[in-house]
């Protein structure tokens, strides 16, 4: 267990360390006040993609490629910047094998799961891939050159240079929302690299074996990295531990107004006393439907019937893509 957590911080200090440093060549300041001019694309790219395209997973680790890799796909010479946002803007609303370009991904990840965004979120992010240096992981250099069948014995040292070795975060900076944002964000991360992997490796079964014994663990361990309550609630729990309470519930309905607009979510700060408490919503994609959607359509019989034999009171199935799961509901002490 003591080794597992180990484990866990040093994800925390990698994600940490990486969601939060500043393009070097961009922003030189290291105060306080260069993450307000910080661009708002970054910000949204680590929430909303990162925890498949997350540039500190490993090699073997990964559940997709790193975003690195898409721009260098998607970016040449003459791609202007409105041609790069068109692009990203139709491969989210439809990803789908005929037009994929990263055929190598497709083939070792599968397709990415569709999930929808507001075209708003998806522009900032273009905006921030094509005009900002993104970082890299440090085995990619050499692996893009070697698939690329060139450039042999250059590369590692350019991806080092790029920030893997920036001082780590000091959440305790971030402003209140931020600070919940990032608990649940590296939450998710651990949830979804090992949910996505083990589905990818070993099919839906097994996984679903995984989130019967480790999510609630998981989520339990990362409450102790980071000295918060971290729970993942819901309105239609499967899990009955993981019920929402009824100012949980509150906020379930609000958040389902966001999202219904197709607007981007920020988090719901309340502070109580000495303590506050964060919201965040959790939302479905193409790839929880294999547990949470509807059966016989996207949820297949020998599925439905493992979930009802454990967990015979489950509530969370007929959900459709971009659907309010439940929410993050976080509390720490100011
Ligand atoms: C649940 C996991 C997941 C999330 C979240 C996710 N992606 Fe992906 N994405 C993948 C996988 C897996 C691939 C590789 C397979 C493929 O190309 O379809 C991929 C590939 C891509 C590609 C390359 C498509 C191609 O083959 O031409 C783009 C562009 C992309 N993602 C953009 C995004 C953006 C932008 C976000 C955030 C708004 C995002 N993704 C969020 C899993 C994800
Ligand atoms: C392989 C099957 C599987 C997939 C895929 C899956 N889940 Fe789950 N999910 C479960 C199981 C099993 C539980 C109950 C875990 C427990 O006992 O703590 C659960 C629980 C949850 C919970 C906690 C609340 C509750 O109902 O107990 C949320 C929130 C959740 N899932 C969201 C998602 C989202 C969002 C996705 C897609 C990104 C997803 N899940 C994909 C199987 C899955």
């Amino acid at each position: 267990m003591k080794n597992f957590i180990g484990f866990l911080v040093l994800i925390i200090t990698l994600v940490g360390c990486n969601s939060s440093h500043k393009t070097k060549d961009t922003y030189s300041s290291t105060d306080k006040s260069s993450a307000v001019t910080e661009h708002p694309g970054k910000k949204l790219m680590e929430a909303n993609c990162y925890v498949c395209h997350n540039p500190t997973a490993t090699q073997a680790d990964r559940i997709g490629p790193p975003m690195i890799a898409i721009k260098k796909h998607y970016i040449n010479n003459e791609t202007s910047k409105e041609d790069f946002i068109a692009s990203m803007q139709a491969w989210i609303k439809n990803p789908n094998v005929e037009d994929a370009k990263m055929y190598g991904a497709v083939k070792r990840f599968g397709v990415m799961p569709k999930q929808a965004f507001a075209e708003k979120t998806i522009q900032q992010i273009a905006d921030y891939m094509y005009d900002f240096e993104i970082e890299q992981p440090e085995w990619f250099e050499e692996h893009f050159n070697e698939e690329r069948g060139k450039g042999k014995g250059m590369g590692n040292g350019q991806g080092k240079k790029q920030g893997m070795h920036q001082a780590q975060t000091n959440f305790e900076d971030l402003s209140y929302g931020e600070r919940g944002l990032k608990y649940a964000l590296t939450t998710k991360a651990v949830l979804g690299k090992n949910l996505m992997g083990t589905i990818q490796k070993k099919g839906v079964l097994e996984a679903l074996t995984f989130c019967n014994e480790r999510a609630y663990p998981l989520t339990d361990s990362m409450s102790v990295v980071h000295n918060a309550v971290i729970r993942r609630v819901s309105d239609k729990p499967r899990n009955p531990k993981n019920k929402a309470n009824s100012e949980e519930l509150d906020y379930i309905n609000t958040f389902k107004k966001v999202i219904a607009n197709n607007e981007e979510a920020s988090p719901i700060v309340k502070e109580v006393d000495h303590k506050v408490k964060v919201f965040y919503p959790i939302t479905t994609n193409t790839m929880c439907l294999q547990c949470h959607g509807k059966p016989n359509e996207t949820l297949n019989e020998t599925t439905l019937a493992r979930i009802k034999s454990l967990y015979p009171m489950d509530k969370a199935i007929g959900y459709n893509i971009n659907e309010v799961r439940g929410i993050w509901s976080i509390t720490y002490d100011k």
